[in-house]
C-alpha cells in the first residue's frame, strides 16, 4: 500500500521524548528513519519511565517503526559515513542542546554543504538564537515558562500552588509542530529544489499553544486568570461528575441535549444537582451511554490504559501488537489519523541498540563484512547480537 512520505529518508539523531516523537509520527507516515545512536545508548533509553529489560517504557512507544544503528560520533571514520549519509538523506533531526551538533562537526552550515537540499531540524528547549538559547531544557521547563503550570493550578484552586501537567506535552506538542514544520520544508523543498533549517523550540511551540490566553490579556491587558477570579463563573452544571466507579466528564453547551435532558427530568432549569440525582448512581459507561444517547458531549474519565481497551477505540483499529526481540510483543497506539488513500502504519517495535548498523551500513555505504567487523573491534560501531 502506497505511503505519503515513502520517498522520504530520515537521519534521527534524537535523543529524548521530542525528538523521538516527532521522527516516529514520520516513520508511521512512511519515512525511513534511520536512529544513531551513541555506543551506550540514547539518555532516551534509560527514562523517563520504568525500565523493562533495562529499557524505558517510554523509549519502546516512541521509537516505532526506526531502524537502529550504534555509532561513535566522535570517531574520524564515523564522521565520514555520517556525511555519506547526510547526503543520501531528505531530512535530519537532532534534540540536542544547541551547540552540540557543532561541536560534533554535524551543525546546520557544514550539513548544507554537504546536501544543499537538506531538512535539518533543530529541536531545542529555546532555539537556537535568544538569551536562553544555549539553555539545556526538558518538558517541564516550557510547560513552566508558557504559562501551562500556573493555569493548570489555578484552573484547580485559584488560591494554590501551580501544578505540574501531566504526559509530557511540553514535548508532545513541539513535536507536533516539528513533524508539522518538517513536512512543510519538505513540500518546499520539493517545490524550489532548496533545503533550510527548521528550528523548533519547546519554548515557543508550548508558548503558540497557550495562544488563547496570551491573546486574551493583550485585549484587556490584564491576566485572564485574575479577570476569572474577580468576575467568577456562575457554577458549572457539567464538568466532571463523580458516578458508582469513577468519573465522567460531561459538557452541558449543547442546547438541544440541554432541552432533552430537561424534558425527560420534567424540569425548566438544569442544575447539576439534578443531573447527579439521574446519573449518580450508573456506572461510567451507563452515564456516559445515557447522556450521549441525549446528545451531550460527554465521556467516562479513564487511565491511558482503558483507552486502550475502549471498544470505539478498538474498532478504529487504534492499537497494533509489535514484536520485539526483547520484550516478546507490546501494543503500540497505531497513527491515529486516517487517511482514505495513504493510511498511516506501525510497520515495527523500537529497535534494539545497533539492531541494524550493518545492514545499514552495508546497503547505504557498500561496506563490506570485512570493513564492519573492523569498525566494530575499533569501537566505533556497536552491532545488536541477538
Ligand atoms: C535533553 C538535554 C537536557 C540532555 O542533555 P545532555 O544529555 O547533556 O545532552 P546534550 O545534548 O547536551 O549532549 C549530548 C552529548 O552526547 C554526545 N553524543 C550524542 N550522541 C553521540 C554519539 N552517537 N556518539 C558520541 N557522542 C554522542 C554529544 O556529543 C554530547 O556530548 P558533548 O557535550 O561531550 O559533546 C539536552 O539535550 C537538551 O537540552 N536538548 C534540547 C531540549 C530537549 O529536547 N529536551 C528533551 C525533551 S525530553
Amino acid at each position: 500500500m502506497k505511503k505519503i512520505l515513502e520517498d522520504i529518508k530520515i537521519l534521527d539523531f534524537t535523543h529524548v521524548w521530542f525528538g523521538p516523537y516527532t521522527t516516529m509520527m514520520l516513520a508511521e507516515l512512511g519515512a525511513e528513519v534511520i536512529k544513531v545512536e551513541p555506543p551506550w545508548g540514547t539518555i532516551g533509553r534509560m527514562g523517563p519511565g520504568e525500565l523493562k529489560n533495562g529499557v524505558s517504557t517510554t523509549f519502546y512507544a516512541l521509537n516505532l517503526g526506526k531502524k537502529g544503528i550504534s555509532m561513535d560520533l566522535k570517531n574520524p571514520e564515523v564522521k565520514e559515513m555520517i556525511k555519506e549519509l547526510v547526503k543520501q538523506s531528505d531530512v535530519v533531526a537532532q534534540n540536542f542542546a544547541p551547540g552540540t551538533m557543532d561541536r560534533l562537526g554535524f551543525g546546520y552550515d557544514v550539513l548544507k554543504e554537504w546536501n544543499p537540499k537538506i531538512i535539518y531540524a533543530a529541536l531545542s528547549g529555546f532555539g537556537q538564537t535568544g538569551p536562553y538559547s544555549k539553555n539545556a531544557s526538558y518538558a517541564s521547563i516550557a510547560e513552566a515558562m508558557s504559562g501551562h503550570t500556573y493555569a493548570t493550578g489555578k484552573n484547580y484552586n485559584y488560591d494554590g500552588p501551580p501544578i505540574s501537567m501531566s504526559g509530557a506535552m511540553g514535548d508532545l506538542g513541539p513535536a507536533m509542530y516539528a513533524a508539522f514544520s518538517i513536512v512543510a520544508a519538505i513540500r518546499y523543498r520539493d517545490l524550489t529544489g532548496e533545503g533550510q533549517m527548521v528550528d523548533v523550540a519547546q519554548f515557543d511551540t508550548m508558548a503558540a499553544f497557550n495562544c488563547t490566553a496570551s491573546v486574551a490579556y493583550d485585549l484587556f491587558k490584564e491576566s485572564p486568570i485574575e479577570r476569572r477570579k474577580k468576575n467568577p463563573r456562575p457554577p458549572r452544571v457539567g464538568g466532571l461528575l463523580q458516578v458508582a466507579d469513577g468519573w465522567v466528564y460531561l459538557m452541558t453547551e449543547r442546547p438541544r441535549a440541554t432541552e432533552a435532558l430537561k424534558a425527560e427530568l420534567g424540569v425548566d432549569e438544569l442544575t447539576r444537582e439534578l443531573v447527579m440525582g439521574k446519573i449518580g448512581d450508573m456506572t461510567r459507561k451507563e452515564a456516559h451511554m445515557y447522556l450521549a444517547g441525549l446528545g451531550f458531549p460527554v465521556g467516562p474519565v479513564y487511565e491511558a490504559y482503558e483507552a486502550m481497551e475502549d471498544p470505539h477505540s478498538q474498532a478504529r483499529g487504534m492499537w497494533v501488537e509489535v514484536d520485539h526481540p526483547a520484550v516478546g510483543s507490546y501494543k503500540a497506539p497505531n497513527f491515529p489519523v486516517v487517511f482514505s488513500k495513504t493510511p498511516g502504519e506501525v510497520t515495527s517495535a523500537a529497535p534494539m541498540l545497533g539492531q541494524h548498523t550493518r545492514e545499514v551500513l552495508a546497503e547505504k555505504l557498500g561496506k563490506t563484512e570485512e570493513e564492519l567487523t573492523a569498525l566494530e573491534k575499533a569501537g566505533a560501531i556497536v552491532q545488536w547480537k541477538g
